[in-house]
């Protein structure tokens, strides 16, 4: 074994010196340089607080043999290169009041010399007044004249070389490369304003033109998410908040697609973080995750950017208010009903392109009187008493089978009638046919709507409830003959002791004998469910969570649980104007577009799409 060296009691330490500077340099460097993509980002952000309109980056064997960032921006001037490689020199701030409300990436002057301590650094630059462009080696100190257009470019070569033990912590060239285009691609999604372009060693490079903030964002995002989202840009006093958000229904396994910038700089913020994972809470079942971009800015005077090395945390003067303002921008913007709806849900199964714009923001009123009725006040359960479960006895699918008050039909490009003044009042459009006691077949504008109608009636119900919860009036409808089921002691014991407090719940349980419990009364809106199951799913919550949590703080799970029970099950037929009522109810419900598990209740399959299936218009 190696001897660790001051160990012996009485000997005397070694003297006390100062560390040369280059290793103060190489210690410091840890905390800025941690591996390649770490250049990457420290350079790129130079170069956007340089002004540029335009960056070029390229990556050599994960960016440990070579790193090249060249930028179109102010330049340094010749006189002023060394300074830019000198630690705690920066051009940025020059006072405590210009750090507190600091608006650039960088302040801290330590990137230059972080990478020139360890690795090869050579800067080339050129200011717009200066007859050519001059290139410092850090190095060796010296300055000479270069070929170059105005701008500034960075080289660094070998990274860790003269820090071995550095080296070694760093993955393969692959991976580092991988984490190198990462960085890029985080930085370049806030700046769209900017022009980017990315070589990786001979491959293909990428390349970002100047593009709407949005536009960027869900390029970031993916594909999947082209018509699956929401935008959201909202202003409050000193804050702003710009979103895109993928919808719920197109979740993830992975959090892999979540962006979160503050004043232009990616970071990592728990309390943020937190904040749109409860906005999604409601919509998305909780171990999966959503994909989202989203921007705030904030005047830099109320916040801390100066709290991590890598700037890649910050923190708020009034983190509440923060918080606060982003979930409800957020939730708002999900939760819009279809008929202010810009895009339709994705269609995940099947991969049909979802796009109902429905420009309709009028209320849909107009359905049939009592059923309708029925359905508002909660009365109404979905279901028919006799199940007939074959496809024959239901209405064909057939125009001729929609509602008889057609307005006079309007031709399109494709020279198709439609109904043209449906939309108007009815963006889910007007039912054509259930399809295997599970879809129900609309007809709208844009072609045609399928609905699961297990999903959007469990929606319905659940935030009829919600609403109703929050009110304390869960209307209450009494069995006539109560169910009994056998419990178990625990059970028994809290229906025994929590009557009342399960009575909110508009459930009505009583305590017959020692195993036994009574279900007198279930939520209206639950009337045909199982109330044994019912009441079952219910106290397994309570006894999980506790009473009181259950209740306060896990309320929404809870009517969702007990929503679950009131789908309308299979091979239940409609009637069409059951049908109709149910897409009404859709229309006027919050967050309609998908069911408590955040599957998709309705998707939009398109005329052009229909087209495509069938060869037309080619
Ligand atoms: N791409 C660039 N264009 C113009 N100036 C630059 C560029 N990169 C660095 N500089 C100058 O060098 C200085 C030091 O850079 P750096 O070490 O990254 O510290 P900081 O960015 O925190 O100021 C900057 O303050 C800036 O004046
Ligand atoms: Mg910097």
């Amino acid at each position: 074994m190696p001897e660790a060296a001051p160990a012996v009691r009485g000997a005397s330490n070694p003297p006390i010196a100062r560390l040369a500077d280059r290793l103060v340099s190489q210690i410091a460097a840890g905390e800025v340089v941690e591996r390649p993509a770490s250049v990457v980002r420290e350079l790129i952000e130079n170069s956007l607080d340089a002004g540029a309109s335009r960056v070029r980056v390229r990556i050599e064997e994960g960016g440990v043999r070579r790193i090249v960032v060249s930028d179109d921006g102010g330049g340094i001037e010749r006189a002023q290169l060394p300074l830019a490689l000198e630690r705690h020199a920066t051009s940025k701030i020059a006072s405590l009041e210009e750090l507190e409300r600091v608006g650039t990436l960088g302040f801290r002057g330590e990137a230059l010399a972080s990478i020139a301590s360890v690795a090869r650094l050579r800067l080339t630059s050129r200011t717009r007044e200066a007859e050519c462009a001059w290139r410092i080696d850090a190095d060796t100190g010296e300055i000479e004249p270069a070929p170059g257009a105005q701008g500034t470019q960075a080289e660094v070569l070998d990274l860790f070389s003269a820090t071995p033990a550095r080296r070694k912590f760093l993955r393969s060239a692959a991976t580092e490369g991988a984490h190198c285009v990462e960085a890029f691609r985080r930085i370049a999604l806030a700046h769209e304003s900017v022009a980017f372009e990315l070589q990786v060693d001979e491959r293909r490079g990428e390349s970002l033109a100047p593009a709407h903030w949005h536009e960027r964002a869900l390029a970031a995002l993916g594909d999947e998410y082209e018509r699956a989202h929401r935008v959201v840009d909202v202003e409050a006093g000193v804050l702003r908040v710009r979103a895109v958000l993928g919808l719920p229904t197109r979740n993830r396994a992975r959090a892999d697609r979540q962006f979160l910038y503050v004043n232009g700089r990616f970071v990592r913020d728990r309390m943020l973080g937190y904040a749109l994972r409860q906005a999604y809470a409601d919509l998305m079942h909780g171990d999966r995750h959503a994909a989202w971009a989203v921007f705030v800015s904030i005047d830099p005077s109320q916040v801390d950017v100066n709290v991590h090395p890598a700037k890649i945390e910050v923190r708020f003067r009034d983190p509440a208010g923060v918080r606060s303002f982003v979930f409800h921008a957020v939730e708002a913007a999900l939760r819009a009903s279809a008929n202010e709806r810009s895009d339709a849900p994705a269609s995940p199964a099947l991969g049909w392109p979802a796009t109902g714009s429905f420009t309709s923001s009028a209320a849909p009123q107009a359905t049939p009187g009592s059923l309708h009725e029925a359905l508002v006040s909660g009365r109404l359960d979905l279901s028919v008493r006799e199940p007939q479960s074959t496809l024959a006895s239901c209405p064909t699918i057939d125009a001729g089978s929609v509602p008889a008050a057609t307005p006079p039909a309007a031709a399109t490009a494709a020279g198709r009638q439609v109904d043209a003044a449906d939309d108007d009042d009815a963006p889910l459009g007007h039912a054509l046919a259930q399809l295997h006691g599970t879809w129900v077949l609309a007809q709208n504008r844009h072609g045609l709507v399928v609905v699961d109608m297990h999903a959007a009636h469990e929606r319905i119900v659940y935030e009829r409830m919600k609403a109703a919860y929050a009110a304390r009036s869960i209307p209450v409808q009494a069995l006539l003959v109560p169910v009994v089921f056998r419990a178990d002691a625990l059970e028994v014991a809290l229906v025994d002791d929590e009557a009342a407090a399960i009575a909110a719940l508009g459930l009505e349980l009583s305590v017959l004998s020692a195993q036994s419990i009574a279900v007198r009364a279930v939520p209206a809106a639950l009337v045909d469910a199982d109330a044994q199951a019912l009441a079952r799913s219910v106290l397994a919550e309570l006894r999980e969570h506790g009473v009181s949590r259950a209740l306060a703080e896990r309320s929404d799970a809870l009517l969702a649980t007990m929503a679950c029970h009131a789908a309308v099950r299979a091979n239940r037929r409609l009637t069409l104007e059951e049908m109709n009522a149910l897409l009404r109810e859709m229309e006027r419900t919050a967050a309609a577009d998908q069911c408590n598990h955040g599957r998709p209740t309705w998707l939009q399959v398109e005329l052009g799409e229909l087209d495509r299936w069938f060869l037309r218009g080619r």
